[in-house]
């Protein structure tokens, strides 16, 4: 599979449905609607403090864990995550994101990440830089690039998010680092392919996938539209 300009391998595309729009009294049938297409499940995780909302935590990871094989891509939207990452490691998370704002200590987070058996993944709001997660990005499989200010599904993308995705995509080339870049929140089959032309090759999307009629569809639309945008841009 040919690498294309901006440094995305096709073949790299994925999509990662955000359960936080499911029907959270029937999760284990709404993740069964995603699987024949997801290749992981992105939870997110509220305190009502480093985000207004409050929404999930370890127990239903926990359970999250016993019905599906994808892998689970947990996004802590947590003040002081470094308190729960092994709970959320125990509970079966295969993938952590923390964000960098949330944290005195990002390196030493990362560690305790990998050191539980999980993937480490920063993340940064919209409000800020990348000089945030410079330092760190030799020490992660992924950035998380939010697209929205996180606290709530269906909101609408901010485009100028996607300048960091884009300088971010150069800074990986430069350093010949292989950096999963992932963008999260407002993306639909347009905005995918802004995303993906910046230099993102992990889509999360929430209310696009669940709200769909049949939410396995709308995944491979996603996948679809991306792919197409760079295929053209080649
Ligand atoms: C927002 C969450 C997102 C959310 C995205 O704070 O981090 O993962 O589920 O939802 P949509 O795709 O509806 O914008
Ligand atoms: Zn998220």
């Amino acid at each position: 599979m040919s690498r294309e300009e901006n440094g995305v391998d096709m073949a790299e595309l994925k999509v990662a449905p955000s359960i936080l729009s499911a029907d959270f009294a029937s999760l284990s049938a709404e993740i069964g609607r995603v699987s024949a297409s997801a290749v992981m499940l992105h939870v997110d995780v509220m305190d009502g403090r480093f985000v207004p909302n409050i929404t999930i935590g370890p127990p239903v990871v926990k359970c999250i864990r016993q019905v599906t094989p994808l892998p689970l891509d947990v996004h802590l939207m947590i003040v002081e995550p470094e308190r729960h990452v092994q709970a959320f490691a125990e509970a079966g998370a295969d993938i952590i994101s923390v964000h960098a704002e949330a944290t005195f200590h990002l390196n030493r987070l990362l560690d305790d990440i990998r050191s539980s058996g999980c993937r480490a993944a920063v993340a940064i709001n919209p409000a800020t830089g990348l000089g945030a997660v410079e330092h760190v990005l030799h020490m992660v499989d992924m950035v998380l690039i939010m697209t929205v200010n996180p606290g709530f599904g269906g909101q609408r993308m901010i485009e100028e998010a996607l300048v960091k995705v884009r300088e971010l995509r150069d800074i990986a080339a430069r350093r010949g680092l292989s950096l999963d870049i992932q963008v999260d929140g407002g993306i639909d089959d347009t905005t995918v392919t802004q995303a993906a032309l910046a230099g993102a090759n992990v889509f999360v999307a929430g209310s696009y996938v669940f709200g769909a009629a049949n939410p396995a569809d709308a995944v491979n639309r996603l996948k679809l539209e991306a792919r197409k945008a760079l295929a053209q841009k080649s």
